[in-house]
């Protein structure tokens, strides 16, 4: 049975990549990732807003000496609270790569292209195998279009693809209008992959104390079924990869994403929850299910549920949001 996958050009064991998240800020629960079967592995993102605030620092530094620390403490008030800093995130980096035999991909979170950007051949040489570009952000302004925040995801990618050699995957939300349109000119314009989808923090209102609360929920196997949609639409569409990152808990939900198109899937909520030995039963799952059905490899199963044979994909889907609204009976 083959289970290997290729992802960002990267040859991988398995499609069971660990996503980006605090899961491998311990080398110890990283290494035991790489036991329980995961492929490779996502280190949680180093953010545009860190970076700029070093680069002031160092500049400020450069042109003022005397002053730099006071200035420099004073300019960064909340600096000490993200987990690392961008130096302690490269060698962070190179432990991992240490450690580890499967491929580390770094992530470099931003919204639109600045100087942060360089910081991407500083992970390159620090052994990052590939950079998975995350560009959240809600457009909360009435007066930015749609097509204003894509230009400059798309500025951003070609910036980062024309610094370093190595893969850049961009992860994308799922609320771009036209997200077909957008994914392939991700994928003509450098980007090795996309990652379906980021999931967003979604804050609470508490009615006793009339309070904003952050939230951040674990997935379940029911945000699967968005990522199957997208999967299947982009899959006959894209040269790059396509990886799943959300809602995989099951061996069965890992099937229906590699059905779907998917070359990898990124896995967090299910070993932040119930640790790194719970990949086994998906690989074990995954390999029982390609016995049953006669499959030899991943390479032979993916996408073929993809929509690549239905020859108008907008009416089929059309056509199931009505058959679905109609069969309903009250
Ligand atoms: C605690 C936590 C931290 C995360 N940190 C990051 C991050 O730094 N960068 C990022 O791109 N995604 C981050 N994510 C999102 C995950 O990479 C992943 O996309 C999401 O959890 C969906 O996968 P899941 O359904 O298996 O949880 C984080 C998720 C969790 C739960």
């Amino acid at each position: 049975m083959n289970l290997s996958t290729t992802y960002l050009g990267l040859k991988l064991r398995s499609p069971l990549v660990i996503g980006a998240s605090p899961l491998c800020e311990n080398l110890d629960t990283a290494y035991r990732l790489e036991e329980a079967g995961a492929a490779a592995i996502v280190m949680h993102s180093l953010f545009e807003e860190q970076i700029e605030h070093e680069q002031h620092a160092l500049f400020h530094h450069l042109e003022t000496p005397a002053e730099s620390h006071s200035e420099a403490t004073s300019f960064f008030p909340n600096y000490n609270e993200y987990r690392l800093t961008p130096e302690t995130y490269v060698r962070k980096l190179e432990r991992l790569k240490k450690a580890l035999s499967i491929p580390v991909i770094a992530s470099l979170n931003g919204r639109r292209p600045g100087g942060w950007v360089d910081y991407a051949r500083l992970l390159e040489s620090a052994g990052a195998d590939a950079i998975e570009l995350n560009t959240y952000q809600l457009a909360t302004d009435p007066n930015t279009s749609g097509n204003f925040i894509e230009t400059d995801i798309l500025e951003t990618l070609r910036a980062v693809v024309s610094t370093v050699k190595i893969p850049v995957a961009v992860k994308l939300s799922p609320f771009h209008t036209a997200l077909a349109q957008f994914a392939t000119t991700l994928d003509q314009h450098g980007a090795a992959g996309v990652v379906l989808f980021n999931r967003f923090y979604q804050p609470d209102f508490d009615i006793d104390t009339m309070e904003v609360v952050p939230k951040l929920k674990l997935s379940t196997s029911d945000e699967l079924l968005l990522r199957l949609r997208w999967l299947s639409i982009l899959s006959p569409h894209l040269k790059g990869s396509l990886a799943c990152g959300g809602g995989i808990h099951t061996a069965e939900d890992l099937v229906k994403a590699l059905l779907a198109g998917a070359h990898a899937v990124q896995i967090v909520s299910l070993p932040l929850e119930y640790g790194p030995r719970a990949l086994v039963p998906l690989i074990d799952g995954l390999v029982e299910w390609m016995n049953d059905h006669e499959y030899r490899s991943v390479d032979q199963l993916r996408g073929t549920m993809n929509l690549r044979r239905c020859p108008n994909p907008e009416a089929h889907e059309r056509a199931n949001y009505i058959k679905v609204l109609q069969g309903w009976c009250a």
